[in-house]
């Protein structure tokens, strides 16, 4: 307590240092080009004399000749007065300090500047982010190298002709550019006066069936002109209800969710002012709606809140398990960032991407796999650059291994979709703890050729293998394949009901070491009385770093209820890491 006082003593006094000696403050001066006297042969000899006729000791800190003309300087706030009146001078406006807004992920993740993720960051240089989803916006500030020294030379890819890419400056690292992107400007956001409006229900304001989902061309402007219009959310595009809402004539919209979305609460950059309720709340404002005879609202800013918990929870959009086409692997693999996440905006649509949309924006906020898979994709760099050794699949074991489950209160992570506890069938392993993940102990490596017997043992045609594996190849017609081989960092198990009996699965696993040298034993968390689940052998012991270690586990099932889903636990450790592997039983 004392040190606070302390250093807030010293805050102050040298405050007050300041304004008594130092008054002059950055300004930024806009000059119009076209009005330079012809006495002058060049721009900054102008600027220059301009600025000496106001303040002889002022210098030009820097000089803009690409956007706009002019220069910044310091001065006292008399001289910028006298400067504004100089003719030539469109403006003279005092530097303004804009904060970052990507700031919440990294510290999400722990990977604030503290964490030590980034010292090694010479090597980061090297590793080279692929992204594939449904286009890139290249002149997006997230793409911006400056700074990043020169492309790494075992770069083997090429960029597309015509862009603004080539060699030199083709993107990399593109998480560190959007973990650290600079300038960042949202559009700016619509706002209602805070006098109450009519509010109604799209339902009572529509001749069609489905009028409370605000469908196009169903609303009947008479009844929602200068209104707040409560639709309901499902069916078509949330901004479209907006757009319909807005072409109606209304104010402005309230969203409700349904019981298909429950409590999740996603951002649109909506066309008119609007706001997303949940399930609860909506449920109550209809109340409220259908029983008062002059129902109003407004729709107000409340600031931005951090910290809500809980968090993180299973996005109701998030795709879920079983596995429809290999049910003994287990899908997801994790869950990561991915709900309302700050991102680069293309520049050939509106942040609605609706056509009647013509705002232009750099960045929007945006929900969905396309936001969660950078956030994973960048943590797979980062670990790739730390241990440029591992493969693809080591990197995901490490990322899974090491995912968390629960909260720090012992809650298991929340479906926000249905209020209830997550399964791995909703969450994989887990939610990402990149940390954790860069020291994993051990790992569930696979090889190339692992991959190639995996799809042996899905019965694939020497064709289709090859046109995956791009050489040639041909499954053992000697050897047994087996499904459940592939070295997942997970266990899924399906099982058909058997009547009376029992039914044994094995699958096998085989562990690197990648951390100290040490003895692991396991910890199973067997789901009920009907599964068990057993491994042999139940201590590993590496003796060297790299040794591999395999194990076996038995998979008994016997009285199963049909068509329910259980889930267990297996986990290495030796004390210090913690390898973990949810396991998933489904019967069909
Ligand atoms: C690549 O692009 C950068 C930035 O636009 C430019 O400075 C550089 O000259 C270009 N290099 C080549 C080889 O075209
Ligand atoms: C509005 O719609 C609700 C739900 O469809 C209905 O119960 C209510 O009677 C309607 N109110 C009016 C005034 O039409
Ligand atoms: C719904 O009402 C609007 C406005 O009153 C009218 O133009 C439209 O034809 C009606 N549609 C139907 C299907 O009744
Ligand atoms: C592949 O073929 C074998 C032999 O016909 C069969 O036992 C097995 O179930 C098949 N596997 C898959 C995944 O279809
Ligand atoms: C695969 O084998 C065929 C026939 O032996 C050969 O023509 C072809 O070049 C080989 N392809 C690769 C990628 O090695």
């Amino acid at each position: 307590m004392k040190m606070k006082i302390f250093s807030l003593l010293v805050v102050f006094i040298l405050v007050n240092f300041c304004n008594a000696f130092i008054t002059k403050k950055t300004f930024i001066v806009h000059m119009e080009r076209s009005k330079m006297p012809t006495t002058f042969t060049k721009h900054t000899h102008w600027f220059d004399s301009s600025l000496k006729s106001v303040s002889k000791s002022a210098e030009m800190i820097y000089t803009y000749t690409n956007a706009i003309h002019g220069f910044s300087t310091q001065l006292t706030e008399d001289e910028a007065k006298a400067l504004q009146s100089l003719p030539g001078i469109l403006s003279v406006l005092p530097e303004i300090k804009y904060e970052l807004h990507t700031t919440r992920t990294p510290e999400f993740l722990g990977l604030d500047k503290s964490a030590g993720f980034f010292p090694a960051s010479d090597i980061q240089s090297e590793v080279i982010v692929g992204v594939l989803d449904t286009g890139v916006w290249p002149e997006s500030k997230s793409f911006d190298n400056s700074g990043l020294g020169p492309v790494p030379s075992t770069w083997k890819g090429a960029c597309e002709e015509g862009t603004n890419f080539n060699k030199t400056n083709c993107n990399r690292k593109l998480i560190g550019a959007r973990f650290f992107s600079k300038g960042v400007s949202l559009y700016k956001g619509q706002s209602l006066p805070s006098t109450l409006l009519p509010f109604i229900y799209a339902g009572n304001a529509s001749n069609a069936t489905n009028g409370n989902l605000c469908m196009m061309g169903s609303l009947i402007p008479e009844k929602v002109s200068g209104k707040i219009v409560l639709c309901d959310r499902g069916v078509n595009a949330r901004v479209q209800k907006g757009a319909v809402v807005k072409a109606a004539g209304g104010a402005g919209m309230v969203l409700a969710n349904t019981a298909a979305n429950g409590e999740e609460l996603v951002a649109d950059a909506h066309l008119l002012p609007a706001t997303l309720v949940g399930e609860k709340n909506g449920d109550e404002i209809k109340n409220y709606l259908f029983s008062d005879p002059n129902p109003t609202v407004t729709i107000l800013l409340d600031g931005t809140k951090v910290g809500v918990e809980p968090s993180p929870v299973v996005a109701a959009f998030s795709s879920r398990g079983p596995n429809s086409i290999t049910p003994e692997i287990l899908k997801p693999d994790l869950i990561a960032p991915g709900v309302n996440i700050l991102a680069g905006w293309s520049g050939a649509v509106g942040p609605t991407g609706l056509a009647v949309d013509a705002r232009r924006v750099g960045f929007n906020i945006i929900s969905g796999t396309s936001m969660s898979c950078p956030h994973v994709s960048g943590l797979a760099a980062l670990i790739k650059a730390a241990h440029p050794e591992w493969s693809p699949a080591a990197i995901r074991s490490a990322l899974m291994t090491t995912a968390y489950t629960a909260y720090k209160n012992g809650k298991i992570i929340e479906d926000i979709s249905t209020g209830k506890a997550a399964t791995p069938f909703d969450f994989g392993a887990g939610h990402v703890d990149p940390l954790s993940a860069l020291n994993p102990g051990l790992l569930y490596d696979i090889t190339t050729d692992d991959y190639l017997n995996f799809l042996c043992s899905l019965n694939y045609t020497a064709s289709q293998i090859s046109t995956v594996s791009r050489k040639n190849f041909t499954c053992d017609d000697g050897k047994k394949y087996s499904v459940t081989e592939l070295n997942y960092p997970s266990f899924a198990v399906p099982l058909q009901s058997a009547e009376g009996g029992f039914t044994v699965v094995k699958y096998t696993r085989t562990l690197t070491n990648v951390g100290s040298v040490g003895t692991y034993k396991v910890t199973i968390s067997s789901p009920s009385e009907s599964v068990k689940i057993s491994v042999n052998p139940e201590s590993l012991t590496f003796s060297e770093k790299n040794e591999k270690q395999s194990y076996t586990v038995t998979f008994t099932a016997s009285s199963m209820a049909p068509n329910t889903n259980i889930f267990g636990r297996i986990e290495w450790s030796d004390g210090t890491h913690v390898v973990g592997s949810p396991v998933a039983f489904g019967w069909t």
